[in-house]
């Protein structure tokens, strides 16, 4: 080797260990920055044979109401709500008797499970709710109070709770079944005591708790064009002229195999409300089964084509962004309770196996659009 060639042979070693020095001299990097809590609805999940997987690809979220009792208990109900599903609604353990029970007295144990289930599995919440005519604690239901005392319960109530949990939930259904089946207001402690201006007040306050939260309305019977759907639609026009911040409707979607709505007439009518300005989104659906007197396997494909018929009208309105079911498995549905009767109404059947219901969302979600 000349003189030369060993020259630069020589400073290439110098540069290369003083290089690696350098490296080894970077002070370590200061702890990384908790990851923002709100993921972005389109965020990628690693399998890519789930729902959640191919709803991020259609841009929309894919939800159920969660069972906190069964979530600690059933694993086999935990992982498969980790694995499909990208948004939670807990189904009771937001309401205002499992939070409040007594005056004062915040319990927020069971909620903060399902939120910190969300977090560990990159899943939004879909906080549920404020103001609704039912699971209200003993204290309210039996106290006499003036106006000024129960507005002023609903305000710290609204304000202690989203406070509690700014930046964990993405959206609050701030009222819930509001109006009756004629689409006039129910009967209600809110309605009763605070007049009607209870509702305008209602997500005023939680605006101010939480500027950065989408507010929706939540309804049943109202997925069609009628009677309930036409006031819905008349009282939220009003309250955006009254410049009420609400963000969005969301559509319970309970129904059963005898006159279901088309898809059509679902279509027809989420598109009144989204060009009004606010989102739209399915939000507690289910299929109830009984009362049909087809055979199983029968109810059960009227089941799936139902299912996938409220996705697909979801899909074909832009602003619905989220498909959200009353749970995921026929286990923990809360039908039969409500009915007296059994019944198979979601997508995985009582061992936790896809049912035809599962495959046809899945297919509406991978088919061409
Ligand atoms: O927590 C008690 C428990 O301590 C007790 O042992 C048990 C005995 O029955 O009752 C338990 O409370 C029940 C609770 O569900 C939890 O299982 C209540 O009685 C029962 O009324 C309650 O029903 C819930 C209902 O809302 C009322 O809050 C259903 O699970 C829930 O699916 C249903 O959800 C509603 C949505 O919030 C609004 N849209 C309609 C939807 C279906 O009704």
């Amino acid at each position: 080797m000349n003189k030369r060639r060993y020259s630069v042979l020589l400073l290439l070693l110098f540069l290369l260990t003083s290089c690696m020095n350098s490296q080894n001299n970077i002070p370590e990097s200061p702890t990384p920055k908790p990851r923002p809590v709100l993921l972005p609805p389109h965020s990628t999940p690693a399998l890519t044979n789930t729902l959640r997987a191919q709803a991020a690809a259609r841009g929309i979220l894919i939800g159920t109401a969660v069972d906190a009792t069964a979530l600690v208990q059933d694993s086999a109900y935990a992982e498969t709500l980790g694995r499909e599903f990208s948004i939670l609604t807990p189904e009771n353990a937001m309401k205002f008797d499992a939070l409040e029970p007594a005056p004062n007295v915040y319990n927020f144990k069971q909620a903060d499970e399902l939120v910190a289930f969300a977090k560990a599995h990159q899943m939004q919440v879909h906080g549920h709710n404020f103001v609704w005519y039912r699971a209200l604690p003993d204290w309210i239901k039996q106290g006499s109070f003036t106006k000024a005392q129960l507005s002023s319960i609903l305000h710290d109530y609204i304000t202690t709770v989203m406070t509690h949990y700014k930046g964990q939930v993405s959206m609050w259904d701030i009222a819930n079944e509001v109006l009756d089946d004629q689409g006039q207001f129910r009967t209600s402690i809110w309605y009763t005591t605070l007049g009607p201006d209870f509702l305008d007040q209602a997500f005023r306050w939680a605006r101010e708790a939480d500027p950065h939260v989408q507010l929706f309305y939540n309804d049943y019977g109202t997925e069609r064009p009628g009677v309930k759907a036409d006031a819905l639609y008349a009282l939220v026009k009003g309250m955006l002229a009254r410049g009420v911040p609400i963000d969005g409707v969301g559509f319970q979607m309970h129904v059963g195999l005898g006159d279901p709505p088309t898809k059509q007439a679902v279509i027809a009518n989420f598109q009144r409300f989204a060009d009004l300005g606010i989102k739209v989104q399915i939000s507690e659906m289910d299929v109830m089964v009984q009362g049909s007197s087809l055979p199983l396997q029968q109810k059960l494909q009227a089941q799936a084509h139902l299912y996938q018929d409220m996705l697909s009208a979801c899909l074909s309105v832009s602003a619905c962004e989220a498909f959200t079911m009353w749970g995921f498995t026929d286990r923990y549905t809360w039908i039969p309770a409500a009915t007296g009767h059994p019944d198979q109404p979601l997508i995985f059947d009582q061992n936790f196996q896809q049912k035809p219901a599962y495959t046809a969302l899945f297919q509406t979600l991978t088919s061409n659009p």
